[in-house]
């Protein structure tokens, strides 16, 4: 294995969140359940199970409460579950849930940040000050997105230097860390590693703080994730069965597959404590009660094999 690559990596699972919140058509909360229980069995240590947004912005999370509910929330589990706060109303919701970490996001444009959550960048940074601050008064940790990090749906490409201001300003507000939303999935690997180095020139720390999180419209996230693993970074999000999109950003595919970030990481060697074939047991679930198929290529290779070795 390169000596430049981290010998373990942390997965953020956000298949329930991001996975499921472009789903038409509503999953009832149980199957919701039955899946996060099956990603916990995989060894996810992190998963975000949902978000305390407005039902109308997005229906599928209406049930944020009810989800989080059924999960142990205690710190002795051995999962950390996380949902997503856009707001003070969305706060005061996950603080009555009991879940112990929220995360808040804006973006580096301003027209996408409008579309999702009614305020400009600035307003956003505004907002969150004071969401964080009650969040970590309250004892919960926080995490924070940069949505549109490297192409905006509505303005284009943007700017490395954006991503670093906005990444700055949520660290210095308390934030433990930052993930880069790759939203609509367009970056190159060349254009991943250019951002990150304008970020880490400035801020060498904020390395093992920082997360990817692309989306896999060109089929390029799984390049993307090598790109930041060769840049020292060591967190990243995936959905299982590379589901999820974002209702507010019109082109946006699936995640990276979770069972391809870590088939990746096993042939690198790179240890990720999540076991590849139980993520597939965990997408077949969701392909079943979705009733369409789910294509990752870690998916279609080892449900293959399960077959072949049955016949
Ligand atoms: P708004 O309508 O501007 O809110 O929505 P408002 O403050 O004007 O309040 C209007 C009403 O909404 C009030 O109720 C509030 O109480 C209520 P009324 O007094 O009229 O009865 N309200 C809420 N209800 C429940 N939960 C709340 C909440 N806040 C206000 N949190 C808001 C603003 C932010 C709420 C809305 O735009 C929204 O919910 N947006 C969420 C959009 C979203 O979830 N997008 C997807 C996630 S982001 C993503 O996918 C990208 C990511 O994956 C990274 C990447 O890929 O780059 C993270
Ligand atoms: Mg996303």
């Amino acid at each position: 294995m390169s000596p430049t690559l981290p010998t373990h990596v942390k997965l953020v699972e956000v298949g329930p969140r991001d996975g499921l919140q472009n789903e038409g058509a509503l999953i009832p909360t149980a199957d919701k359940i039955r899946f996060i229980q099956a990603l916990g069995k995989a060894g996810l240590t992190h998963i975000e199970a949902t978000s305390f947004v407005h039902p109308k912005a997005v229906p599928q999370m209406a049930d944020a409460l009810e989800v989080l509910a059924s999960l142990d929330l205690s710190s002795n589990s051995p999962i950390t579950y996380s949902a997503l706060v856009p707001n003070l109303k969305g706060l005061e919701r996950a603080i009555d849930s009991g879940v112990k970490r929220i995360a808040v996001f804006t973006a580096t444009s301003n027209s996408f940040t409008q579309k999702n959550i009614g305020m400009t960048v600035a307003e956003s940074l505004t907002t969150f000050e004071t969401v964080v601050q009650q969040a970590l008064a309250a004892g919960l940790s926080v995490r924070g997105y940069v949505s549109t990090a490297w192409v905006c749906p509505y303005e284009g490409q943007m700017p490395a230097e954006s991503v670093r201001d906005v990444t700055e300003a949520l660290f210095n507000m308390g934030v433990d860390e930052v993930s880069l939303g790759d939203t609509i999935g367009a970056a190159t690997p060349v254009q991943i590693q250019h951002t990150l180095s304008v970020l880490l020139n400035k801020h060498p720390n904020y390395l093992s703080a920082l997360a990817l999180h692309c989306h896999d419209t060109y089929g390029t996230a799984l390049a993307n994730v090598m790109a930041g693993l060769q840049m020292g970074i060591s967190t990243f999000d995936a959905s299982a069965g590379g589901l999820g999109g974002c209702p507010y950003a019109p082109g946006a595919s699936g995640n990276v597959a979770t069972e391809d970030v870590v088939s990746l990481m096993d042939r690198l060697g790179i240890n990720t404590g999540v076991d590849v074939t139980r993520v597939v047991e965990a997408t077949a679930l969701m392909e079943t009660l979705l009733g369409r198929p789910l294509t990752s290529k870690t998916y279609q290779r080892l449900r293959t094999v399960k077959t072949e070795s049955c016949v």
